[in-house]
């Protein structure tokens, strides 16, 4: 088993009364766009989706305006024979660009960045499935190749901490088999590496702050409704709550005579 370093970062949409930050989907986006999207793409996500409440929540002008930067082929133009024209809000964003580069939309989703003790569970249950802590920790967890990796065949790629699913050079084997440094070797070269954008909103391009940026924005992809999920948990907990006390002092009133 592949050994890898996820951190745990705190995001504003863990825990039962977490929500996303409207901002940091909004910066996320942002990285998404200028950085991502040269190999990435967001399939199953429609532009009109980016002025939902409860996501990044763009004014509707803005949500066009960025729709239109867009172009797609559309097959009904020209008499049946397509042309391109200007994205608008009911499209989808375009599938990725880079045939080896997955799309993103799920992503956060289909990856797990806590595992709990022995498969129960237990620690997604507490943590969350760890698939933002696991995007970001991708990002910021490109490192130097480790020693022992340089004795052997030069590997293709890059040496990420966070990868599990990558190539791995023979020489960091040891003989009983285990791998003697944590992740892989990624065919993504780092795609940020701090200062990669420009924020309007004056917030943080350090590394770190960017990569959860971009890992909060496809948690909201890969899960737009979490927030209206964990609502609607909580107030049936409230009203089970409710109803048992009152069933308990209905019950309690009805045998009263009997004992
Ligand atoms: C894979 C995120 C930019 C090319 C991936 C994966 C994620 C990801 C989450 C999947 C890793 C896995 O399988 O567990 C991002 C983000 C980016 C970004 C958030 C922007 C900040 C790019 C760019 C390129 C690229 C600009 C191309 C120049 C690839 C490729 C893979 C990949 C080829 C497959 C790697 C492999 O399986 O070895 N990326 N990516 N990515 N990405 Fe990116």
């Amino acid at each position: 088993e592949v050994e890898v370093e996820v951190t745990d970062y705190a995001f504003p949409f863990e825990g039962p009364f977490g929500s996303y930050d409207q901002m940091q989907l909004q910066r996320g986006l942002q990285v998404y766009t200028e950085i991502c999207s040269a190999c990435h793409g967001l399939e199953l996500l429609a532009f009109r989706n980016l002025h939902d409440e409860g996501g990044p929540a763009l004014p509707e002008d803005q949500m066009r305006a960025y729709a239109e930067f867009y172009e797609v082929f559309d097959e009904t133009l020209f008499d049946g024979e397509g042309d391109f024209r200007a994205a608008t809000p009911s499209d989808h964003f375009p599938s990725s660009s880079l045939s080896t580069a997955p799309d993103l939309t799920l992503m956060a989703k289909a990856r797990a960045g806590f595992h709990g003790p022995y498969g129960t569970g237990i620690s997604q249950f507490v943590n969350g499935m760890g698939g933002a802590e696991y995007i970001a920790s991708l990002m910021t967890g490109y490192h130097e190749e480790p020693e022992c990796a340089l004795e052997g065949e030069p590997m293709d790629g890059y040496y990420n901490v966070a990868f599990a699913a990558g190539g791995f050079p023979e020489s960091c084997i040891d003989e009983k088999g285990k791998h003697m440094v944590p992740g892989s070797w990624i065919s993504m070269a780092p795609p940020l590496y701090g200062d990669d954008v420009d924020y309007a909103d004056g917030h943080s391009t350090e590394l770190e702050e960017v990569s959860q940026d971009v890992a909060a924005f496809l948690m909201w992809t890969a899960e737009p409704k979490l927030v209206a999920r964990k609502q609607a948990g909580l107030s049936g907990v409230l009203f089970l709550t409710v109803l048992s006390v009152l069933l308990y002092l209905t019950n309690k009133r009805l045998w009263a005579p009997h004992k």
